[in-house]
């Protein structure tokens, strides 16, 4: 159990049945799925398909890494190479239709997605400390990497218990952190052009400042909601001790 979960105890709340044909969750799912899809081939095949150099004439961060370190260049490649395959794997997870029809294809996915949350997680680790949110990005990207390998590693030791329930709480908090890379791409926009509401000009670097725990944050409290709502085990602060 790791020193934040050793804090809060499990609360296990009635279980909600989703009658199959909900049309609302449908929607959310789609909604994510091609989200997710539009994210990696719009933010992570262009580092497969075009040099640094090329990337950066266009607007993106690519210009801040063109002559870092070899070491700082392979832990940018794996860290986008195993989180674009953890976003682009992992909405088909919570896809009923596939986990009971075809349980074989949805471990082997599980093991894909949990390699690239490794991957991903470890290589971010390594580039967070050089983040142009400079302090604000090393604590904030470095908290989420730890928080993003650690919610994968409850998910895994869960389901290796054949705990179903904490797995899927484990993989929804694990997959609201994977999705940190769309929300990231949607807040910062509105950040930048925030200004103009009161008459001010647009300020990459001030909404740059915010993203590194705006991005997340506010996901892990949606997939808290989310778990209580299907009635997994959630969690809650102990009572005050007297
Ligand atoms: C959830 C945990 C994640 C963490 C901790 C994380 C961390 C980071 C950090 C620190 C950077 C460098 C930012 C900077 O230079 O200021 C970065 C860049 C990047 N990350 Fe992630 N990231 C995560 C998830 C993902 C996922 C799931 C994708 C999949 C698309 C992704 C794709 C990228 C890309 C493409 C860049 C290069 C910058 C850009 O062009 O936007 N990241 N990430």
């Amino acid at each position: 159990m790791t020193g934040v979960t050793r804090l809060i105890e499990p609360v296990r709340t009635a279980p909600v049945t989703t009658p199959t044909g909900r049309v609302a969750p449908r929607i959310g799912w789609t909604f994510v799925l091609l989200t997710a899809l539009a994210i990696v081939a719009y933010a992570a095949v262009p580092y497969f398909t075009a040099s640094l150099e090329a990337l950066s004439e266009a607007p993106g961060l690519a210009a801040d890494y063109v002559g870092k370190p070899a070491f700082v260049l392979a832990a940018l490649y794996l860290h986008i190479a195993g989180g674009a395959t953890a976003l682009a794997l992992g909405a088909l997870q919570f896809w009923r239709g596939l986990r009971t029809r075809a349980p074989r294809v949805h471990r082997w996915i599980g093991r894909i997605y949990l390699l690239g949350v490794a991957v991903g997680s470890l290589g971010g680790l390594v580039i967070a400390p050089t983040s142009t949110a400079g302090f604000v990005g090393f604590f904030g990207f470095s908290t989420l990497a730890v928080l993003w390998l650690v919610t994968g590693w409850r998910a895994y030791r869960a389901i290796r218990r054949r705990d179903v329930a904490s797995h899927q709480a484990w993989m929804i908090r694990n997959y609201a952190l994977t999705y940190s890379a769309v929300t990231l791409r949607i807040w910062l926009p509105l950040m930048i052009f925030a200004p103009l509401l009161v008459g001010q000009t647009p300020d990459f670097d001030n909404a740059y400042a915010a993203v590194p725990f705006v991005a997340w944050l506010p996901n892990l409290v949606f997939a808290e909601w989310l778990i209580r709502r299907r009635g997994l085990p959630s969690y809650r602060l102990p009572p005050a001790r007297t």
